[in-house]
């Protein structure tokens, strides 16, 4: 039976892909989205969310989300995700979104789907967050709630100590920690969800739709290396291929605190890893990761999409 999923993204590369993924594989029911701003503009991520669906064939409803972050300034990534955030030859679509704001429509879809519903949630957490300070009780109302962000044990792709989304809204990402029991699927795991090279030149010597979502695989920013991997890591999808199949992340239990106190450590997760601080885990860690499985699950919802 598929799982439905409702998403809140940045679109963004390794977004793209996920979105593409989960499209495109039998076992999820994408049955919304909400965009947010983060690897790009509000503007630019919501365009590009309608291009991805418009590029796979694909009609899934779409709700603006929020523009900034909750406190900080916002800071985008174009260096690494393209000139509008998103890499290819994408289709010039019109912009169609709902009459709701995105925080709105994740306690839409809860309160529509109930405990059959799966929230990921993939970019910075701004619409997130107010769907929780509006609706305290959404954590109860649906089955799981992913998120893509954070570094509980490992160093940060943005600043030393902080993971990008976490870092984008700090605030935001500290009010889902302690507002809800998620899945934290950080660097921890993804910078080892990388593709296999060989699917990366299948899909550019084929061109056409594949040749854009080569492009997406593989993006980098403009120095031409990724940072703490060998290869573009496409960190969203992991949530999605842990969605479809449980056995791709192992958790842990941990308590997590996110810093937003404005020093160097703005926007990283603290992981009581030890025990230290008495209080009760609060979040469920992604510590490993199945490449061979996770790499499986991405190409076969990938090549759906991709022919749909
Ligand atoms: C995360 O930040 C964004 O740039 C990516 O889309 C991903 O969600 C990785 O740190
Ligand atoms: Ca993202």
């Amino acid at each position: 039976m598929s799982r439905k999923v409702f998403f809140d993204t940045d679109p963004g590369c390794d977004d793209a892909v996920m979105l593409a993924m989960a499209l495109g594989h039998d076992e999820i029911d994408v049955v919304g989205l909400s965009t947010v701003c983060g690897n790009t503009t509000i503007e630019n991520t919501t365009q590009n969310t309608h291009a991805i669906l418009e590029l796979g064939g694909y009609d899934v409803p779409v709700a603006r989300g929020c523009g900034r972050p909750l406190v900080d300034d916002l800071d985008t990534a174009e260096w690494i995700h393209g000139e509008n955030g998103l890499h290819g030859d994408l289709p010039d679509v019109d912009v169609d979104t709902r009459d709701i704001h995105g925080a709105d429509a994740i306690t839409e879809a809860a309160r529509e789907y109930g405990d059959e519903l799966t929230i990921a949630a993939v970019g910075p957490l701004p619409n997130l967050a107010i769907a929780l300070a509006k609706e305290p009780r959404l954590p109860d109302l649906v089955e799981d709630i992913y998120l893509m962000g954070g570094a509980a044990m490992t160093s940060g792709n943005v600043t030393p100590m902080a993971e990008a989304n976490f870092h984008n809204d700090p605030a935001a990402a500290s009010r889902v920690i302690q507002d809800a029991t998620t899945r934290m699927v950080g660097l921890d795991v993804t910078n080892r969800a990388t593709v296999a090279p060989e699917f990366i030149e299948e899909f550019r010597e084929a061109g056409g739709v594949r040749g854009t979502i080569a492009e997406w695989l593989d993006y980098r920013p403009d120095s031409g290396t990724y940072p703490l991997s060998d290869a573009p890591a496409i960190h969203d999808a992991a949530v999605v291929a842990d969605i479809i199949d449980e056995s791709v992340l192992t958790f842990e239990e941990y308590y997590l605190d996110v810093d937003t106190t404005g020093g160097p450590c703005h926007g990283a997760v603290i992981c009581d890893e030890h025990g230290t601080t008495d209080n009760e885990p609060n979040s469920r860690v992604a510590v490993d990761i199945d490449v061979r499985r996770y790499r499986e699950v991405l190409e076969t919802g990938v090549r759906a999409y991709a022919s749909a």
